[in-house]
């Protein structure tokens, strides 16, 4: 089978890339690099020793996209290209409807024309904005609170409305918790431009002391320790559940919604301590007042992955943390 991967240099995607390529799927990347690095592309090839057709391209440009489809004839696609910041999205949001949206638009569009008729959506835990109950299950209510969840809300939306006027059509949309961690290589990971907005990485970059401390937002929630719970996920584990909607995506028609979460909820201070002992190394953090728009807890119910995918995180945190750490040590030996 043949993917067109959208995004596919990014921090998710190369890492599907990656258990793509080792699965025997032949692999065509459409990546604009603007969150990425051509670097990416050699080092799929290097943990895989297998080759991949790579087009940088940007996914709204639809002419040029439809050349790539006319050429590569992919079965299936999975679609991770759009913009991620939670807080530029409130600063700019018109850029996130644009990419977000109009990627998919044009994504879409092609496969139509093409009779490409299954993809697998990159959405996210957002969308269920501030859940009553926990943990949460697929068919709880959707709201968001920022244009970035408004933007993978509404491609929800689109790909639901394809799917019910053409009954042919498969789109499987997969809402992520909390990924982190990286390969075990060290080759491939996550490194943000500037100062990390999202816990891990700023976690990693204190402990590298390339900042003097994290600042912990609030101690005061309603969880075991006060502060923030989440459902992190080793970014492979996520990776592989790529695979497996694929698959059911080709077997398939109809929109379909699955959490990729663990299942368990670790505070903020579990994440600190647990990183520092498998590390062995020391993350200073002082407590200041809760972040906006933060919610106290969020993990999710995996069950129906499971049951419908076949598909359940295997790594636990301590993988998340020494991996995502490691890729930052590797990163320095450039
Ligand atoms: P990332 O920024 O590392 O990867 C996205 C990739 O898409 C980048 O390589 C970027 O260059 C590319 N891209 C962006 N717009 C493009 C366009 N118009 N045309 C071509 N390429 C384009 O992000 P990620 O963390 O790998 O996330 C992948 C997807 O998963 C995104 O859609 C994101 O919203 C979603 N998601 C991420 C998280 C997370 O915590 N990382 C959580 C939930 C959902
Ligand atoms: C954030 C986004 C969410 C997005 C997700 C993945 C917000 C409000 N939410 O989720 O939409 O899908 O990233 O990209 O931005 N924390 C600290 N100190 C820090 C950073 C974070 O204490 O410096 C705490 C937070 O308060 C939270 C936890 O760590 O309790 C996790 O934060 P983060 O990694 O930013 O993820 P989310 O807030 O879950």
């Amino acid at each position: 089978m043949k993917v067109l991967v959208t995004g596919g240099l990014g921090y998710i995607g190369s890492h599907t890339v990656v258990e793509l390529l080792e699965d025997n799927y032949e692999v065509v990347v459409v990546d604009n690099l603007s969150n990425s690095s051509i670097d990416v592309y050699d080092k799929i090839k290097t943990i895989t020793g297998k080759d991949f057709v790579f087009y940088e391209e940007d996914v709204c440009n639809e002419d040029k996209l439809d050349e790539i489809f006319a050429k590569e004839k992919v079965d299936s696609v999975i679609h991770f290209a759009g913009y991620k910041a939670v807080g530029e999205s409130c600063e700019k949001p018109l850029m996130y409807y644009e990419n977000n949206l109009m990627s998919t638009i044009s994504l879409v569009k092609c496969m139509q024309r093409h009779g490409v008729k299954s993809i697998v959506f990159s959405s996210s835990a957002t969308v269920y904005g501030s859940p009553e109950k926990l943990p949460i299950e697929e068919d709880f209510p959707l709201s968001t609170t920022n244009p970035y969840g408004t933007t993978k809300l509404f491609i929800e939306h689109i790909l639901t409305d394809v799917c019910n006027a053409d009954n042919t059509f498969s789109a499987i949309m997969l809402r992520y918790f909390n990924p982190i961690g990286a390969h075990k290589s060290g080759l491939i990971g996550e490194n943000p431009k500037g100062i990390p907005n999202n816990l891990m990485p700023y976690i990693v970059r204190v402990a590298d002391k390339q900042l003097k401390e994290l600042s912990v937002f609030g101690n005061d929630y309603d969880t075991h320790d006060g502060t923030g719970v989440r459902d992190y996920i080793h970014v492979v584990d996520l990776a592989k559940g790529h695979l497996k909607a694929i698959e059911k995506a080709a077997k398939s028609s109809g929109a379909k919604f699955y959490n990729l979460g663990t299942g368990t909820g670790y505070s903020v201070l579990d994440l600190v301590e647990t990183f520092k002992k498998v590390n062995n190394v020391d993350v200073p953090y002082k407590i200041v007042g809760r972040r906006p728009g933060d919610i106290a807890a969020c993990y999710a119910d995996p069950k129906l992955a499971l049951e419908e995918l076949g598909w359940k995180a295997e790594l636990g945190i301590e993988e998340m943390c020494r991996d995502s750490y490691n890729y930052i040590l590797k990163q320095k030996e450039k």
